[in-house]
């Protein structure tokens, strides 16, 4: 039986997982009628990196909010929806737990089935409002917690064939920015430093030339820090631009080069760039005129900057996908912290 019975084809979306309270409402898988994001960056940002105990505690109070916002200003009534999304995994296991219960309450209160979501395919499918996907497609997944290549045979179907050995791309963009005395997080404003320098250091860029789709930032996160603090102790002040620039520079080469070689060695048609450093100009630049240059064929999705960030739309746009299958959960669904896709065996 078709999951979609009434009129609209309407599905109300939670995100909770880290940071950010969102509530979506999306219709017929890309049409975004709301997307409430309340951040709550600001309460983290002096202890340098996200707290999970407030992090909790924030969501507890904007979730109510946020469902009431969401719903007004897609002018729709719980009545109208045909099921209640939620990211339940990978996350902090605290917020993601908030969240769900809001969203088993809801579903209970209304009568709506539940459809879980894993966050990183929700990152995926943010670039479904963007355009129609074509199949097979290659994900790049970067955030401040992962940094994989996903290769998708069809809808929903997600094998990682490369991932970091140690820290993600974002982690390392907010470690080496506490280095230079940045808020959390900092990859944005790194970025902006990255355009106004030049790549005078050459750092390292680990593992570009091995034959696998894997990757390693922590060499060159101990490889930046090392060269601050020999210039502090020698008193020797450094152009804080050049050592972004220098850095980001590796970061993207390393990124950009096996993104490529992987979608060579696949059969793919479309490159989806995801999650919070696929708002990173340097790798939406490069990444574009690489593959414009050596993969004209291949299409190229990048998400705009308000859908690279953790919001409730993407999550619903994945919902749909999952929804078709009906593929849903009853009110025993549970928070799966380290909830990830399988590795592909070759
Ligand atoms: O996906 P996301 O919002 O949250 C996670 O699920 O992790 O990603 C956040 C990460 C942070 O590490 C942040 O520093 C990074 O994305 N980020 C950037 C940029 N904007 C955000 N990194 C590099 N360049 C940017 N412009
Ligand atoms: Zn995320």
């Amino acid at each position: 039986m078709s999951f979609f019975t009434k009129e609209r084809r309407l599905i109300l979306a939670i995100e909770t997982s880290c940071d950010e309270t969102s509530v979506a409402v999306i219709e017929d898988e890309d049409k975004v009628l709301s997307n409430i994001v309340a951040s709550q960056i600001k309460s983290h940002q002096r202890f340098g990196g996200i707290v999970p105990e407030v992090a909790s505690r924030h969501h507890v109070e904007q979730i109510t909010i946020c469902f009431e916002e969401a719903l007004k200003e897609a002018n729709v009534t719980p009545e109208e929806l045909s099921g209640v999304a939620v990211t339940y995994g990978p996350g902090l296991v605290g917020a993601l737990l908030i969240g769900i219960s809001a969203a088993k309450a809801f579903a209970w209160a209304h009568q709506l089935p539940i459809i879980p979501v894993n966050h990183m395919a929700g990152h995926i499918y943010a670039a479904r409002i963007v355009q129609p996907l074509q199949f097979p497609l290659l994900a790049l997944l970067v955030s401040g917690g992962h940094t994989e290549l996903v290769y998708m045979s069809e809808d929903g179907s997600y094998e990682i064939i490369g991932e970091t050995r140690d820290d993600a791309a974002g982690e390392a963009y907010d470690k080496v920015g506490r280095v230079l005395g940045l808020k959390y997080p900092s990859g944005k404003e790194i970025d902006q430093m990255a355009h106004v320098g030049q790549d005078t250091f050459h750092f390292p860029r680990a593992m570009i030339h091995e034959d696998n789709f894997d990757f390693s930032f922590s060499g060159l996160k101990s490889s930046f820090i090392n060269t601050v603090h020999n210039a502090e102790q020698k008193g020797i002040e450094l152009n804080r631009e050049d050592l972004a620039c220098s850095f980001q520079a590796s970061v993207v080469e390393v990124l950009v080069t096996k993104t490529l070689r992987a979608a060579k060695d696949y059969p793919v048609k479309t490159i989806v760039v995801a999650g919070g450093v696929a708002a990173n100009q340097g790798l939406r630049e490069q990444l574009g005129s690489k593959v414009k240059e050596e993969l004209p064929d291949v299409q190229l999705v990048i998400p705009p900057l308000r859908l690279c960030g953790d919001n409730a739309a993407m999550i619903g746009a994945a919902a749909f996908i999952e929804a078709e299958k009906n593929h849903t959960a009853d009110l025993s669904l549970n928070a799966v912290p380290s909830l990830a896709f399988d590795r592909m065996k070759n």
